[in-house]
């Protein structure tokens, strides 16, 4: 009788696992779906920019809060741009640091870094202007964004033009990082442009 009663809890407590298992596979499956449409959002949008590769690469990772809406995308891609660029100041900082450089590379870096620190302020300006898009002044806020994050690609684009005359080692990895950085900027831009117009 003792033997019985085992049988049925195991039976039961068996049971019980294998449902509570197929419910939590199903539970998967449903998130993996959502997902999967997330990041198929993510991507098709990417297809606007210059850069529909990195596009993808950098922003996939925040697709649990984009989910498939644009606005949310173009604010996860200006964090990015923000982010990259405020890291990419800081290493040029300690490139140009307890180097000899020459009084040509070092007012290049001066330079460089202040229209880093320019770019910085405009995109900082415009994620907070995303922030307070309710209302009907939407047009002319999104305006502003795009003029602001414009202006922050063209003090990019001025850093590394700074850099253009100057040979040797340390103009191509300055190049090479603030590239990058133009390029996520750009992405950045492309992504608010796309909300603007549509
Ligand atoms: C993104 O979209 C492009 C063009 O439609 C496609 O070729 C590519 O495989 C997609 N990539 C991913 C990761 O979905
Ligand atoms: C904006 O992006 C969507 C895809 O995400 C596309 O269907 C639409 O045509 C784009 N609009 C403009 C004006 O580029
Ligand atoms: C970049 O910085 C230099 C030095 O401060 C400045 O002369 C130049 O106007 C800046 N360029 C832009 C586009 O702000």
């Amino acid at each position: 009788m003792l033997s019985l009663l085992a049988i049925i809890i195991i039976f039961i407590s068996n049971n019980f696992t294998i449902i509570s298992a197929s419910s939590r596979l199903q539970f998967n499956q449903i998130n993996s779906e959502s997902d999967t449409a997330y990041t198929n959002f993510i991507n098709s949008s990417c297809q606007v920019t210059k850069y529909a590769d990195l596009c993808y690469q950098t922003l996939a990772p925040y697709a649990a809060t984009i989910h498939i809406n644009s606005l949310e995308l173009a604010n996860a891609a200006l964090t990015v741009s923000l982010k990259s660029a405020k890291s990419t100041s800081k290493v040029v900082r300690e490139l140009s640091k307890g180097r000899d450089l020459s009084m040509r590379d070092g007012q290049a870096v001066a330079d460089c870094l202040e229209n880093m620190s320019d770019s910085v302020d405009e995109m900082k300006k415009s994620m907070a202007e995303m922030k307070d898009l309710d209302g009907p002044e939407f047009d002319d806020k999104m305006g502003n964004v795009k003029t602001w994050v414009s202006a922050a690609l063209t003090d990019e684009d001025t850093c590394m033009d700074g850099f253009e005359d100057n040979d040797g080692k340390m103009k191509e990895t300055i190049r090479g990082y603030i590239l990058k950085v133009a390029e996520l900027t750009s992405i950045a831009l492309s992504l608010i442009t796309n909300i603007s117009s549509t």
